[in-house]
This record gives C-alpha cells, structure tokens and sequence, in this order.
C-alpha cells in the first residue's frame, strides 16, 4: 500500500522515467491548490531544454492514475496538480482506522545508540542538558514505537581533574553532610564551595592534585569516595528524569569513566593506523579537513603532555565500543550546538580508523540555547544556574491552577495526573516545536496556553475527541471498511491523518522534531474545522460511522504523535 504521498510518487517516478529518459524524483507534496502537487517538470526541462508544461503534458499523458485520481490539472509553469478520488481516500482511511500502527510501515531495523542527557557528576543539570534529555527521548521514542534496537547512553561526566577538588572537599565536610547535601539536590553548593576552596586556598589545591592522582591510579579508599559522589549524584539525576517522564533509567549512564580502560588501546590502535602525532608533546590526531584560524591543521588531543586523557579520547573509545561492540549502523549525539565542531573531529577520526564506515553513519544532534525573558541564556533570578526541578515544579504547579480553572468538576485524582501531563508536556513540547538548531525563549505563560501551537491546546484537542466517544456511548475503533468522505472538511481532515506515515519516516530521518509538532497542530486545526462544519453524533448513517471513524483515528494519531515526542494524552481534561 503506502500513504498517497508514496503511491503517487512511485507512478510519476515511472511517467517521468519513461518521459525523461533518467530517473527523476518527482518531487510530490501536499498543495492548496489540489490534493498533491509534483514539481518536478521544471527541473527536467530545464536539463532537456524543452518547454515544462510540455513535460508535464507528456508525464500526466504516460503516468497511470486513473484508479487513484478523479482530476488533474498542468498549473503555473509546469505543476502537476492531483486530486484524488474521494473513494480511494475513503478505502485509506478505512484502512489504517483498523491498524493498531495508523499506517506506518515495519521498517528493517538497526541498531542505533542515542547519546543524551549526560550532565555531569555533583554539578546541577543546566537547561543545556534538560534540552539534551527532552531531545534525546522523542529520538529514542521514535526509534523504538518503529522498531529499531535503542540502545541509550547518558555519557554522565564522572571523571576528570574536578574530582581532585570534589573529594577533598567530601572529606572535609564529612561523608554524611556531602550525602545530605548532594541528595537534596544542592549540587550546585557542593560544587562551588569546593570550587571556591580550590580557587582560594593553596593548600587545598595541593591537596587536590594529589587526589586526583590517587584517583587514577586507582587507590581504594579515593574511589570509595568517587564512587559515592557519583551515586549520590545519579540519585539526584534520576529524580530530575522522573518527573521529566523521560525513559533514562539506571543501567543508561555510562559515564566517562567507563571507557578508562579502552583508553590505552584506542591510542594504541590510532598508532598502529598511522593516525598519530606528536605535537609540542601532546599525541594528537589531524582529521582531514579541519583547519584553525591561522589555516594550521587542527588537533584533537587524545593524550595531553602530561600523559592524561580528556574528553575527546574518551569520546573515541566511547564511539569504538558503540561501531564495533555493540554494532550500530546510527549513532546520534544529542549535544548543544558549542560541541559541534568536537563531534565532526570524532567522526572524522572514527571514519579514518575504519571504525565508522557505510552502513553505519553517525550524527551531531545539535541544539540552540534556552533563553529568558531578557534575552540571554535562562538563569535563575540570583543569575546562576537554574535548579531544573523547581522548573519542572512550577510548570506542573501553574498547570494545576490553568486545569482547576479550566475544568472544576475534574476530582483530585485525575487532576493531579493531567496537571503533569500538561505542565511537563508543556515544557516538551515547547523545546521541541521549535526548530532544534535555533534559540527559543522560555516562556511559561505561552506554552501553557490553551491556544496555538502548545502541548496543552493539543492535549484538550484530544481530549475533546475522547469526549465525543463518552457522550455517545460508542466504542472507539475501526473494521476496517471503507469511510464517506463527501464534505471538503472531511476531505481535507482525510489528507492530514493520511500524511502521518510521511511525516513520521522524515522525522525519524531528520530528528527534526517540530515538523511533527507542526504536523499535528494542523492536524488539530484539520479536525476543529472538520468539528464545526460536520455534525458527528447527529448526523445519519453512513455519514455517523464514517465521521466517528476520522474522529478515532484522529485522536489516536493525536495520542500517538504526543507520545513520540514524550507527551502524554490524557482522556479527560
Ligand atoms: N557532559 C558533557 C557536558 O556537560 C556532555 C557530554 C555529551 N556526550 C558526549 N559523548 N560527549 O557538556
């Protein structure tokens, strides 16, 4: 079968083959001048050096339509424009009404390793890691509602010179104080006093440096202490994930550390390979094509002069053991966009050590800034970092009183469950209706408004359907026999559920999230116009059946789409 979208595009693939004497994409999109429109006469002409209307003459003339289509029309300077028989729109929607899966295709599955969250150990998560997390679970939502094998990686920071100052600081307060402090949440005054000694006091730092050097060389009793900075420092992190409703559990970090051992090998390896150089006493590596400032070769330091590691080589290993050990064909880094150039170094190197090569490929799932009302990066009112669950805390506050106002009559129960759905939804959804690569604003207000292009507009959307369902006393749910679709609100409400399928195999591709938001606000648009124009309940067989059917099937797409993007549906709201 496929989606119109797919089925149209395949028989003027054929047309234009035939036609051009090449393959050619036709280039087929929803119009609003017709149902679907191909644009691709113009680009062939413009290769054959013939008319395009005459192009597009001659491909309607060799496509075979007929069955699918009832008009078409050569528009403007060559557009193909399709309308489809209303018949065949009905036969569609009949079909995926009755498939638990809306129309969506089995996909061949993969492997794929999705990187997010990692914020780092005793240090609070910044609204940089909360996009990370919120972008990273619609990535491993997608993946898994199509089937692929998700295997997810919170790259916790966990080691590093930092934990020199930590542990001292731990020792100096007393094992049962840090606790205390770190499970509460207060990572952020642990840290900075900790920071503040090493800035202030010599002694400190010296004491500091021999740590680290305890640390790493594995000594007992220091990575006792680590061990317990990095739990206490999960606990807190899994808390932040629960309210969130994000599926990072546990046995996701993976932190840093883990890789230690790898290290000394992926050295080794990038020796053996040729890939390494010396440089003002560093072990480098120069991926082809970077460049600094100065047109110099750009390093990536995989051992620094004083013989430790740092990031990037742990990012190697971490990129070896996920190719090679675990076998994924995709790998996806939810990381901001400052780390960009980082990434690009890693896969480059993995590409040049044989480890990333086709099928597998390897993406920077990069993101823009959170801002605040002022137009800087979102800070807390004393201007330090944000404490991410009094955030969360607030949005599921102010969601309370919108939904005590909104709907009075709801118990207290259900109240508390929807007020979490829609203020933690509302955060999501904000994120991820924006176009990830750019900033946007944090604004409470606006995204829990019950208007425009908001979790909580799309929430009511479907509520409101589940509502028709109780108020008639019909059961949700489709045979699978064909729908009427006569009215044009039906038709164009057809077309939007029909396009699900498309947009779900883009964003799966791109991981551009909002075009899904997109998609399913027009959809909620589609189906209030539908809404107002054609009695459900009222109205006669077939029209009654045909019109619960668009309705069902919307508030599944609805629910399912949310879902996807780490948002939940309530049924009553
Ligand atoms: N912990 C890092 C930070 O807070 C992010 C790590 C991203 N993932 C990675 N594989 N490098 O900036």
């Amino acid at each position: 079968m496929g989606t119109p979208e797919q089925i149209l595009s395949d028989r003027l693939a054929h047309a234009f083959a035939a036609v051009v004497g090449e393959p050619v994409d036709p280039l087929v999109q929803r119009s609003q001048f017709a149902d679907y429109q191909s644009n691709a006469a113009l680009g062939s002409a413009k290769r054959l050096g013939r008319k395009p209307r005459d192009i597009a003459a001659a491909v309607l003339a060799a496509a075979d339509l007929d069955d699918l289509v009832e008009d078409t029309e050569i528009s403007g300077p060559g557009f193909i424009n399709m309308t489809l028989r209303p018949q065949v729109l009905g036969r569609m929607i009949g079909a995926a009404g009755a498939d638990a899966r809306l129309g969506v295709p089995p996909v061949d599955p993969e492997t794929v390793v999705v990187d997010y969250s990692a914020p780092n150990t005793a240090k609070e998560m910044h609204v940089g890691h909360l996009r990370s997390t919120i972008i990273g679970d619609a990535a491993v939502r997608i993946a898994e509602w199509l089937g692929h094998r998700v295997i997810k990686r919170n790259h916790l920071g966990d080691w590093g010179t930092p934990f020199g100052m930590l542990i001292e600081h731990l020792l100096d307060i007393g094992e049962a104080e840090a606790a205390a402090e770190l499970s509460v949440g207060d990572l952020n005054g642990f840290y900075t006093a900790a920071r503040r000694k090493f800035d202030g006091s010599d002694e400190f730092k010296e004491r500091s440096r021999r740590r680290v050097v305890l640390l790493q060389g594995g000594d007992e009793a220091t990575l006792r202490l680590w061990r317990l900075l990095v739990a206490e420092s999960k606990q807190y992190f899994m808390k932040v994930y629960e309210s969130l409703d994000v599926r990072l559990g546990e046995a996701d970090f993976v932190g840093e550390s883990a890789y230690n051992d790898e290290l000394a090998s992926v050295i080794a390896e990038l020796d053996r390979l040729g890939l390494l150089r010396s440089s003002e006493g560093a072990d480098c590596v120069f991926p082809a094509g970077f460049t600094g400032r100065d047109g110099e070769p750009l390093p990536l330091i995989v051992r620094k002069s004083d013989g430790g590691y740092g990031y990037a080589t742990t990012d190697l290993a971490a990129i070896r053991d996920r190719l090679t050990t675990l076998g994924a064909t995709r790998l996806l880094y939810v990381v901001g966009m400052p780390q960009q150039q980082h990434f690009a170094m890693v896969f480059t190197t993995a590409r040049e050590a044989g480890w990333l090569a086709p099928p597998a490929r390897a993406t920077h799932i990069g993101f823009g800034s959170v801002l605040g009302a002022d137009g800087k990066v979102l800070r807390s009112r004393a201007g330090g970092t944000i404490k991410l669950v009094d955030l969360l805390d607030e949005a599921v506050d102010r969601a309370t009183r919108a939904i005590a106002e909104k709907n009075p009559d709801l118990d207290a129960g259900p109240r508390a469950e929807v007020a979490r759905a829609v203020g933690i939804g509302a955060i999501k959804y904000a994120d991820l209706s924006t176009d990830r690569l750019r900033d946007y604003t944090f604004d409470f207000d606006r995204m829990l408004s019950f208007e425009g292009n908001t979790a909580p507009y799309l929430q009511y959307a479907h509520a409101r359907i589940r509502s028709i369902f109780r108020r008639g006393g019909v059961t949700p749910g489709h045979d699978g026999t064909p729908v009427q679709i006569a009215e044009p609100a039906e038709r164009a409400l057809a077309l939007e559920l029909l396009a699900f399928p498309d947009i779900v195999a883009a964003v799966s591709e791109s991981m551009e999230f909002h075009r899904l938001a997109n998609y399913l606000y027009g959809l909620a648009t589609a189906f209030t116009a539908f809404y107002e124009r054609c009695p459900v309940l009222k109205s006669d067989e077939p029209s009654r059946g045909s019109r619960l059917a668009l309705c069902d099937l919307t508030a599944r797409t609805l629910a399912t789409g949310l879902g996807l993007l780490g948002i939940s549906a309530p049924d009553e709201m």
